[in-house]
């Protein structure tokens, strides 16, 4: 039987974050050897809010380096950029014409870039979710391994591959967002303001690029309290976020210590210190981020091995597209 097609991507913006890592890439690693998986560079969505391309190609390389020091082999997968396939720019003009601007203006992270950035509403930014659909539904993908924020994006894929299929005939199966736990991720920003994000709050946010200062730095100004007021209270949305970066860099006896610590804390009996927490969270995240910054670095001067696992990817993804783009024409009668 055929592997199911999986395909994701992540934008050039700025530095790779931890928020990357476990809502996304994680998965993609774990992936790549039960899917038949497409993972890619989103320049072109980057241009809807970074119009400045002086420089896009260091951010791209970074990109494919990080993803690959996270453990992503392009000889598993087709890994590529984004603008190496002009067939998903087609179909994206096709499916532009199946999108209607009232839902387009509703789409929450539409309102979310107009509001931070109300001199450049740009037409690509109100399309940006039909773009993503092209990007999906190009290699026909059914699973797509994002974090929590791009939920209402795949809700859109779906419904733009319902109405061409609708309209043209069966070509898209419906693709939906995916985690192995089952929820989608949400990682919060150190201060507890917000999602962890590439190119806000610095401070507040750990990339994989950091370097052991700055993680540990970062990692014990993070936000904490005065500790819980009674036995097992519900967790702060701050503290559970600690307990969540936790649980993907420490063993499971440091984590259960802590919560145990938590649950039994309350007024007058803090048994939690979560300095103490902080100190071992900062030491175990620096032994995950240390090789992946390090293997990233390599790869990233290495411009002929780059180079290389660009052209290969956008080999096997034009092969996928050019495929889904003659279904697309036959099904639309657009074949002369
Ligand atoms: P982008 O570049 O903002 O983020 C890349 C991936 O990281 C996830 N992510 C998070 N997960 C958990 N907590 C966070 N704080 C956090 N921040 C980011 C994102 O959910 C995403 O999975 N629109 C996409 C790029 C894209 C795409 C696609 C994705 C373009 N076309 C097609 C999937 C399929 C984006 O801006 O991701």
């Amino acid at each position: 039987m055929a592997k199911e097609v999986v395909l994701s991507g992540i934008r050039p913006t700025g530095f790779l974050h931890l928020g990357n890592y476990f809502g996304a890439m994680r998965n993609y690693v774990r992936m790549q050897d039960e899917y038949n998986c497409y993972f890619f560079v989103a320049n072109w969505h980057s241009l809807t809010t970074h119009p400045n391309t002086a420089e896009l190609q260091l951010s791209v390389h970074r990109v494919i380096a990080e993803n690959i020091a996270c453990g992503l082999n392009p000889e598993k997968v087709a890994l590529y950029v984004q603008s190496d396939v002009p067939e998903i720019a087609e179909l994206y003009l096709y499916l532009n014409m199946l999108a209607y601007k009232g839902e387009l203006e509703k789409t929450a992270s539409f309102k979310e870039k107009v509001r931070l950035n109300p001199e450049n509403v740009n037409a690509g930014l109100l399309t940006y979710p039909v773009l993503m659909a092209s990007d999906i539904l190009i290699h026909r993908a059914v699973k797509v391994p994002v974090g929590k924020d791009q939920e209402q994006h795949l809700e859109m894929a779906r419904n733009f591959a319902q109405r061409f299929n609708y309209r043209y005939g069966n070509v898209f199966p419906e693709p939906y967002a995916f985690n192995y736990g089952g929820e989608l991720i949400k990682i919060l920003s150190l201060d507890g303001n917000g999602k962890m994000s590439k190119s806000e709050n610095q401070m507040a946010t750990l990339y994989l690029a950091d370097d052991d200062d700055t993680i540990k730095k970062k990692i014990m100004k993070a936000k904490t309290d005065g500790g819980p007021t009674e036995p097992n209270s519900d967790m702060p949305d701050y503290i559970k976020n600690i307990f969540t970066l936790m649980k993907q860099v420490s063993t499971a006896d440091t984590v259960k210590k802590f919560e145990d610590d938590f649950n039994n804390s309350s007024t007058g009996n803090v048994i939690i210190r979560y300095g103490d927490m902080k100190k071992q969270l900062a030491e175990d995240m620096i032994s995950f981020i240390k090789p992946i910054r390090e293997k990233a670095a390599d790869i990233q001067n290495n411009k002929e091995l780059l180079f290389k696992i660009i052209t290969q990817g956008a080999d096997k993804a034009r092969a996928s597209a050019t495929n889904t783009l003659q279904e697309v024409r036959k099904a639309m009668r657009m074949i002369y």
